[in-house]
C-alpha cells in the first residue's frame, strides 16, 4: 500500500500546509472533490466582493450630489460584472493544472474517507474508489457547506444557495425582487448587492438583530442604513414555510414576539442561514477523531485532534468561518510541523473580521458587554466620521443617519479589549488594531526569553490581515522584501 508523508483533504487553505510539505521534497497527496481553490475562490470571499465592488460604487454615486458632484444615474452592465467574476472563478482550473503537474503529489479528484485511523480512501469522481492508501500525516481541511434550514416546503421552491448562485443560478439580470432567508453575513453582503443593482430586497431573520452578535450599535446602525435604501427588514422573524404564489416565490416568516405570520412573496428566495461541517464525508468514526454535537472536528490552538497524527485547520474545525483565520491556521500548522522552529498557536481571542455591507462593519475582539461579562473594568470611546476632516471632506456631517463611528473598549490600564467600526472602509481601518493587540501577545521565543517585536514588522506578519481588505496590500509587502540583496 502507497504511504505519504502528508495527505490533505481540500484544496482551501488546506493548501499551504501542503506547499510547505512539498518545499521540502516530501511525498504528498491532496484531495479535492470539486472545483479547486476552495469556497473562497469557487463561490466565496473573492466572487462575491467582485459584486460588492460595483455596488459600493453605486451607492458611492448616489452620495456625490450631496458633494457637489453629479455622476447620473449608474447603469449597470451585469452581464460584464458576471464575465469579470467568472473569469476569476475560472482560475480554478489553473490551479488543477499546477498541482496536476507538481513532483512528488498525488492529486485525487473525489470524496476522501478514512478506512482507519491510518488509511484512506477516495471515491473518484468517475465513480470508481482510489486504492487505500496510508499517511505518516493526515491534514482535513474540507470546509462546510451551507446549511438547509428545516421549513416546510422549503426544496419545492428550489431556492438559491452561495454554492448556486456562483455557479449554474447566477441570474441573467438582477432579479426584480429577491427574498434572503438569514439576517447574518452572507444576508447582509447579498442584500447591498442586489440593493444597489435595483432589486427589491427583504431580509428575514430569526435574531433580533441584523448581524447577531455584533455589538448592539453597528447593528442597528448597519439596519438603519439598509431601511434607508429600501431594504425591507422582518428581524426577530423566523422563516417557516415556502411555497409558489403564482410566478412568485412565496415564504411566510413568523414574527417570534407576537407570533403573527407575514407572506413575503419574490422572483427568488436566498438562503443564507449559516453553514453545516463537511465532516460527515469523511468517515471520522473509522478514524476516531473526535467531533462536537455540531460535527465540527475538535482541534486544539495547535490544530491537533485527539489523534496525533491527524490535524484540522479551516471551517471544518468551527472556529470562525473566515479565510484569514483558516490561512493563520495553516501558516501555524505549516510552521509547527516543518519548521523546525518550536511550536506556534493559533490565539481565537483576537480573530478580526469584516462584513462586506454598505457600510462596511470591522471588528476586533469583545464587544463591551461581552468585556463586562468577562470582568473587565470597561472604558469606552467614540469617534465618528464627521469629527475628522478626512470625513468631513467626504460629506459625513455630526448627526447625519449615515455618520459611521469607531468604538474602542479598553481596561483601567489602556488594554484593548474589542475594536468595532462601521463605516467607509472599516475593514481596513481595523487592522493597525489587530497588530497591537496581537504585539502585546505573541508567542516569546523558544529560549524563554521575552522577545521584543517593537518597532519590527512581526505583528503584522504573525497576526491575521482581513479577507479580503485593502490591508493586504500594506501587510503582504514584507513577503516582498529581497533580504539578499540591500539596496547598499
Ligand atoms: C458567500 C461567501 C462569502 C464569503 N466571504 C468571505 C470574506 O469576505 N472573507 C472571509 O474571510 N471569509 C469569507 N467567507 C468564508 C470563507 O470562504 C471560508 O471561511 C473559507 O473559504 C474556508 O476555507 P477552508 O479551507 O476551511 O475550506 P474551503 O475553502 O471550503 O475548502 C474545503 C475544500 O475541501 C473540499 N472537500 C470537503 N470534503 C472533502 C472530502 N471528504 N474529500 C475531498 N474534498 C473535500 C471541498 O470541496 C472544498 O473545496 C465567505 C463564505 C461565503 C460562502
Ligand atoms: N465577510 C466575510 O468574512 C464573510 C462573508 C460571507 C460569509 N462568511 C462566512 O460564511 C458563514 C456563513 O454565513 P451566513 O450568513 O450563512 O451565516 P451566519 O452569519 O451564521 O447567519 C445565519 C443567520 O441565519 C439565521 N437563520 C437560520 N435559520 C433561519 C430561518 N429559518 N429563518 C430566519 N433566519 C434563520 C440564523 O439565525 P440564528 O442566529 O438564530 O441561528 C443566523 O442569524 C459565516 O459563518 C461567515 O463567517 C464570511
Amino acid at each position: 500500500m502507497k504511504k505519504y508523508d502528508l495527505v490533505v483533504v481540500g484544496s482551501g487553505a488546506g493548501f499551504i500546509v501542503l506547499d510547505a510539505a512539498l518545499e521540502r521534497g516530501l511525498s504528498c497527496a491532496l484531495i479535492e472533490k470539486d472545483q479547486f481553490g476552495g469556497t473562497c475562490l469557487n463561490r466565496g470571499c473573492i466572487p462575491s466582493k467582485m459584486l460588492v465592488y460595483p455596488a459600493d460604487l453605486i451607492r458611492e454615486a448616489e452620495r456625490a450630489p450631496k458633494l457637489g458632484v453629479d455622476l447620473g444615474k449608474p447603469k449597470v452592465d451585469w452581464q460584464r460584472l458576471g464575465e469579470r467574476m467568472f473569469e476569476k472563478i475560472n482560475m480554478n482550473k489553473y490551479i488543477r493544472e499546477e498541482y496536476l503537474d507538481t513532483p512528488n503529489l498525488d492529486v485525487y479528484e473525489g470524496t476522501a474517507a478514512f478506512v482507519d485511523e491510518h488509511t484512506m480512501q477516495v471515491a473518484l469522481k468517475d465513480g470508481t474508489v482510489s486504492p487505500p492508501f496510508m499517511a505518516q500525516r493526515f491534514v482535513l481541511a474540507g470546509g462546510a457547506r451551507s446549511r438547509q434550514p428545516q421549513i416546510e416546503g422549503l426544496s419545492a421552491i428550489n431556492p438559491v444557495t452561495y454554492e448556486t448562485f456562483f455557479g449554474p443560478r447566477f441570474p441573467k439580470k438582477p432579479w426584480k425582487s429577491l427574498t434572503i432567508i438569514g439576517g447574518g453575513i452572507i444576508a447582509t453582503e447579498f442584500a447591498h448587492i442586489f440593493s444597489a443593482m435595483g432589486t427589491q430586497v427583504t431580509i428575514i431573520g430569526r435574531a433580533p438583530q441584523l448581524l447577531r452578535g455584533e455589538d448592539p450599535e453597528v447593528s442597528e446602525f448597519l439596519a438603519d442604513q439598509y431601511r434607508a435604501f429600501g431594504i425591507r427588514l422582518l428581524l426577530a422573524h423566523t422563516a417557516v414555510k415556502a411555497q409558489m404564489a403564482g410566478s412568485k416565490k412565496r415564504v411566510t416568516a413568523q414574527c417570534a414576539q407576537t407570533g403573527r405570520q407575514v407572506d413575503v412573496d419574490s422572483e427568488e428566495v436566498l438562503v443564507a442561514s449559516g453553514v453545516v461541517s463537511n465532516a460527515d464525508l469523511l468517515n471520522l468514526r473509522a478514524a476516531k477523531v473526535d467531533i462536537d454535537e455540531n460535527n465540527w472536528i475538535k482541534t486544539n490552538e495547535y490544530l491537533e485532534t485527539n489523534q496525533p497524527h491527524i490535524y484540522a485547520l479551516g471551517d471544518i474545525n468551527g472556529r470562525y468561518a473566515f479565510r484569514h483565520k483558516a490561512n493563520h491556521e495553516a501558516e501555524v500548522l505549516a510552521h509547527n510541523l516543518y519548521a523546525n522552529a518550536g511550536h506556534h498557536r493559533v490565539d481565537y481571542s483576537k480573530v478580526p473580521w469584516a462584513v462586506f455591507s454598505f457600510p462596511q462593519v470591522a471588528r476586533v475582539g469583545l464587544t463591551e458587554q461581552q468585556a463586562v461579562e468577562a470582568g473587565h473594568k470597561v472604558f469606552v470611546g467614540r469617534n465618528y466620521y464627521s469629527q475628522v476632516a478626512s470625513g468631513y471632506a467626504m460629506g459625513y456631517n455630526e448627526g447625519d443617519a449615515d455618520d459611521g463611528f469607531v468604538k474602542v473598549i479598553v481596561d483601567e490600564h489602556g488594554t484593548l479589549l474589542g475594536v468595532h467600526i462601521v463605516g467607509f472602509q472599516a475593514a481596513a481601518l481595523v487592522q493597525p488594531y489587530v497588530y497591537l493587540m496581537n504585539a502585546a501577545s505573541l508567542p516569546r521565543a523558544q529560549d524563554g526569553h521575552m522577545h521584543v517585536d517593537v518597532g519590527t514588522y512581526e505583528p503584522v506578519t504573525r497576526s491575521m490581515t482581513i479577507h479580503p481588505a485593502l490591508s493586504e496590500l500594506t501587510a503582504w509587502a514584507f513577503d516582498h522584501i529581497d533580504w539578499l540583496n540591500p539596496i547598499n
